[in-house]
């Protein structure tokens, strides 16, 4: 990737976000990084503090979130990459309301609210690049965490028509990639036997080669792409025995 661009990364205080605010300022990019954990953000910055500016914002307050996106606008002028990483999910198998509730505030109406801002922004630009992190959780439905992967699929629909809108965009320099990791090991790899867990210096490593690609989709680590063949075509009474 070239030098002297800008890009947000949401969800930057930890896992994913975080491996990826350090590729960025290793590729010279100036950097935003949010999230609501004011320690993580502090340390973040110190890792490159002339290239590294944090906010400190929870995504789910959209008022502020939109504050927050303006001053950051403000202050770079322009943005060549928005990364989406901010997102949650737990295992609610008792389908605890509050709980099912959080996930859908967070992974779709605080998610489909900063796609909005990023696509509108880059329409103004008339160039930039969207990659946000959904899952192959968005294949199909799960009992232990409906609300997880039903926002993670409403994303990469929300995501892909996004996609089809960059048709209306004539510079044709606009860009969106649907990240799709499996698992990941972070904290919030849900589960507890967990299947072919991706160390996360090598999934934030794929992830970003391939929004360096600006590819349309992706899985990560990239075998998991044969897992979501299988997915797609496996009747839901099969997964209902084994999973
Ligand atoms: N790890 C996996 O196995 C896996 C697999 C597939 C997809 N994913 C997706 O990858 C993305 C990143 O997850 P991760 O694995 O890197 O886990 P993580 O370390 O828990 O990172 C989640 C990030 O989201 C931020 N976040 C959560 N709620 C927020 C809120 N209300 N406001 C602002 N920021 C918020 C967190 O920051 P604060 O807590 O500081 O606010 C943190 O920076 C998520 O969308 C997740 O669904 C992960």
């Amino acid at each position: 990737m070239s030098q002297g661009k800008n890009v947000i990364i949401f969800g930057a205080t930890s896992g994913i976000g975080r491996g990826l605010v350090l590729f960025f300022a290793k590729d010279g990019y100036q950097i935003a990084a949010t999230g609501r954990r004011k320690d993580m953000l502090e340390s973040l910055r110190k890792e490159a503090p002339n290239q590294i500016a944090v906010y400190e914002n929870d995504v789910n307050l959209l008022r502020e979130t939109e504050q927050v996106f303006r001053k950051i606008v403000e202050t770079f002028k322009t943005i060549d990459v928005i990364v989406h990483c901010s997102g949650i999910g737990d295992e609610n198998p008792a389908l605890d309301w509050p709980t099912e509730q959080n996930t859908l505030q967070t992974n779709v109406i605080a998610a489909a609210h900063i796609y909005g801002l990023a696509f509108k922004l880059f329409r103004k630009q008339q160039f930039g690049h969207l990659a946000a992190i959904s899952s192959i959780a968005s294949l199909r439905g799960n009992r232990h965490a409906p609300a997880y992967f039903a926002s993670k699929a409403f994303q990469v629909n929300y995501l892909e028509s996004l996609y089809l809108k960059t048709k209306e965009i004539k510079s044709g320099n606009v860009y969106i990639t649907d990240i799709r990791p499996g698992f990941v090991n972070t904290k919030m790899a849900l589960g507890n036997e967990i299947f072919w867990l991706t160390p996360l210096p090598k999934a934030v490593r794929q992830i970003y080669a391939a929004i360096g690609q600006k590819r349309r989709k992706v899985y990560i680590s990239h075998r998991w792409a044969w897992i979501a063949l299988a997915l797609k075509v496996v009747p839901a009474r099969l997964i209902r025995i084994f999973k």
